[in-house]
This record gives C-alpha cells, sequence and structure tokens, in this order.
C-alpha cells in the first residue's frame, strides 16, 4: 500500500513537467528543414497543455502564419482533476476575461483556438487567441477531447508521464500525425517497441544524448538534484533520458552510420572491450554481441544484438529491426531459439529480483554483488551470456 501511495506522488510529480520553449522550437524546426510544409494547412492539436502559460501554445501561435497552419487548438486539464494539486495559477488574462468563471475555473478543462485575424492588425497571432471553458474537464480520453483529435492532422504536446503508453494508443486509435516528449525507456515496453521495430515511429531529432530541463509548478517539493529557480521565481528541474517520439518525417532518421568493418573494428575499435579481441556471441541464438553502436560491423550480414541506444542513429535503409530481448517482439528473427523461453533477472545485492514481466527464477545463482546487469536464464535455469537489453538488428541486404 506504502509503496502503491509512493508510486502515484511520482507519478503526479511527474505529470507536471513543462517544456521549454527553445525544446520545442528545435525540434519543430528540423521537421520544417526536412519538409517546410510540414504544417502548412494542418490543424495542430496540442491537448494536456496548459495554454493561457504554455510553450507549445505560445511557439504555435506566434508561428501560426510562418508554419501555414490552417487552425491551432490548445485544451487544458482542470486543475481539480490534476493529481498534483497545483493550487490556483490564475493568469491575469483569464481573470480579467468576460467568460471568467471561478467555479468552472477548477472543475472545467479550458480550450483555445486560433484561425483567424480577431483584433484586425492583419496577422494571425498570439493576439487572436480566442478561448472557453470546456463542457467537461479536458481529458484526453473523454469524447469532447476525442472530438478534437479527429478533426486534428497533427498532435503535439508533452503528454502525463504517468500515461504516455495510453496517450500514444490515443493517438494512434485516431490514426494521426504526432510530435510528443516522454522518457526513452517507454520504447522498451511491448505496446511500444512493435511500432519502432516496423517503423511506424520513431525518435525525433533534436534530442539524443544528455538531460533537458523543465519547468515545474510552484509547489513542486524540490528534493531532486539538478534544479534550479531563476530570478522569477520560477522552477526548474533536469531530466534524464527524454526523447521526442513521433511519426513525422525528419531528416536526421534517412542518415546512414558511418561504421568500420568487423576487422577496422577489432583492430582500431576505441573500446578496450573490442580491440584486439572479438565479438562475443548469445549462449543460445545465433547473433553477435555489439556493445557499442559504433562499433556496429558496417560488414556483417547476421543478426547483432546494439543498446537500446541505438535508435537514436538508426536509420531504416540501412539496418532493420529484428526485435528486443525481454519482451516477444523478435517475430522476424529466424533460426533462433526465441527469447521468450529465457527469464531476465537482475541482480541487486545478491538477491535475484523478478524482471519487469514479473518473471523470477530461485534457483538463480547471480554473480557480482550489487551488478546492475541483465542476465538471462535458459529455459532450464542456467545463465547464459549477460547482458544488458538488446536491440536486434541486422544489416539491409
Ligand atoms: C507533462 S505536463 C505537460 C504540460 C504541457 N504540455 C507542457 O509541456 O508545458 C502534462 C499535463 O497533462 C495534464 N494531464 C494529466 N492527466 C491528464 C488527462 N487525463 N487528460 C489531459 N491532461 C492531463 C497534467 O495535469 C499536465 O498539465
Amino acid at each position: 500500500m506504502a509503496n502503491t501511495n509512493l508510486t502515484k506522488a511520482k507519478n503526479a510529480k511527474q505529470d507536471e513537467f513543462y517544456t521549454q520553449y527553445e525544446d520545442i522550437e528545435k525540434e519543430v524546426r528540423a521537421y520544417l528543414e526536412y519538409n517546410p510544409d510540414t504544417f502548412r494547412d494542418k490543424v495542430v492539436l496540442l491537448p494536456c497543455d496548459d495554454p493561457e502559460w504554455s510553450n507549445f501554445t505560445k511557439f504555435f501561435a506566434l508561428h501560426f502564419e510562418d508554419l501555414g497552419l490552417k487552425k491551432l487548438i490548445s485544451t487544458s486539464y482542470a486543475p481539480d482533476s490534476k493529481q498534483l494539486k497545483i493550487g490556483s495559477q490564475l493568469t491575469l488574462f483569464e481573470k480579467e476575461s468576460p467568460q471568467f468563471d471561478p467555479t468552472k475555473t477548477q472543475i472545467k478543462g479550458k480550450i483555445f483556438e486560433l484561425d483567424r485575424d480577431i483584433d484586425g492588425n492583419g496577422h494571425i497571432d498570439i493576439d487572436d487567441l480566442q478561448w472557453h471553458y470546456l463542457e467537461g474537464d479536458g481529458d484526453f480520453k473523454s469524447e469532447e477531447i476525442k472530438a478534437l483529435r479527429d478533426e486534428a492532422d497533427i498532435i503535439v504536446t508533452n503528454p502525463p508521464f504517468s500515461l504516455f503508453r495510453e496517450f500514444l494508443a490515443w493517438i494512434l486509435e485516431g490514426d494521426k500525425k504526432f510530435i510528443i516528449i516522454g522518457n526513452m525507456n517507454s520504447v522498451t515496453c511491448k505496446e511500444i517497441f512493435p511500432f519502432f521495430m516496423d517503423n511506424i515511429i520513431w525518435y525525433g531529432c533534436s534530442i539524443s544524448s544528455g538531460d533537458r530541463e523543465f519547468g515545474v509548478p510552484d509547489c513542486y517539493p524540490i528534493d531532486a538534484s539538478g534544479w534550479r529557480i531563476d530570478e522569477n521565481g520560477n522552477k526548474y528541474i533536469r531530466v534524464k533520458g527524454v526523447r521526442w517520439f513521433t511519426n513525422l518525417d525528419h531528416g536526421r532518421r534517412h542518415q546512414p552510420l558511418s561504421l568500420m568493418s568487423m576487422n577496422d573494428n577489432l583492430k582500431f575499435s576505441k573500446h578496450k572491450e573490442l580491440k584486439g579481441k572479438k565479438y562475443q556471441t548469445y549462449d543460445n541464438f545465433n547473433a553477435i554481441d555489439v556493445p557499442f553502436t559504433d562499433a556496429i560491423p558496417s560488414d556483417y550480414d547476421k543478426p547483432m544484438g546494439v543498446p537500446i541506444s541505438f535508435l537514436d542513429k538508426y536509420c531504416p535503409e540501412q539496418f532493420e529491426i529484428l526485435g528486443l530481448s525481454q519482451i516477444g517482439c523478435h517475430d522476424k528473427l529466424p533460426d533462433i531459439k526465441k527469447y521468450n523461453d529465457y527469464k531476465e533477472m537482475r541482480c541487486s545485492d545478491n538477491q535475484p529480483t523478478g524482471s519487469s514481466g514479473g518473471k523470477t527464477n530461485e534457483n538463480a545463482v547471480l554473480p557480482g554483488k550489487g551488478s546492475k546487469k541483465t542476465y538471462y536464464l535458459g529455459s532450464s535455469g542456467e545463465i547464459v551470456h549477460s547482458e544488458y537489453k538488446r536491440i536486434f538488428i541486422r544489416k539491409k541486404q
């Protein structure tokens, strides 16, 4: 019970990370570089937003004309429905509007729309945004927001962390183009990885390493490292492992990795694990293990296990994705004993613990106290070649 409450509290906090303007701008620019008409004549929906102060709304409203948008719609979630009670964050914009209602502001979501020049200054811009309260609380799963999804061509947002999978499924159900930001680890869950494998979803362009700064509400308990408060008293924290997820094309994903042959890697690799050694093979299936993306041999035609970070460099014209260890997404792997036969074990203080899939093997003897490595156990309980999570790929023929 205590654990459930802790998880809830953690999720509630992570659902309230606000994206910085520069991060949105950099990502959108990457699509425009590839195709300047990416947003032309499109209806863009920004759900799960807080339009009065969101940088998503600000960016798309300010660039309405140069992006060539047809319509911008942005919706927010009612403060009373949010898991983290962030208190009243009323802006002057709302308070001074004729439609301001002190009750509705707590229990209703809001919708902001932009599609024409209201103030007659000859431009469609942020000053032409019109708003009103929604019928409901702005929950993306509601019929009201679903109807907006169906009207939209492209959905852009930072969805609540705790509902990332559900949110992505919601977008795909509507068959929409999207750019959303989330935790890179989401890729390894069985609901998402198959879409990466089939080139239906890929990572965006502008974030491939390091951490990013997000705004957090005033009430946010600053108990993490890497936070700051700016001169206006706004709080920010740095978050690791963030990626854009998208199904809009961009240039980076069509740039093949520049790689050395297997022989050259073994002679000249900068990695001590490879230089003068050889590529390990798995005990239980026919693939080589490549511990670093830049050490993928250019001339090897069979399956290879590579780190998850390979996806930051993945070019679908260069490689095909065959599967992922630990989940059953490996239908394309030929002549290989399926990974389903293996159980993932994590080693923590020498105590075998179950995998995320709840698999355990009580008899496992795990080497290396405190090791963070993941071990695969053969179906008869033996420890087979131990490695981190791996994506299995093969050079495109
Ligand atoms: C990660 S924040 C991002 C906010 C904004 N898009 C940004 O980046 O600045 C996610 C937002 O979704 C809201 N939210 C949580 N659950 C929601 C739901 N079921 N439907 C709609 N919005 C929700 C949260 O309250 C929060 O405001």
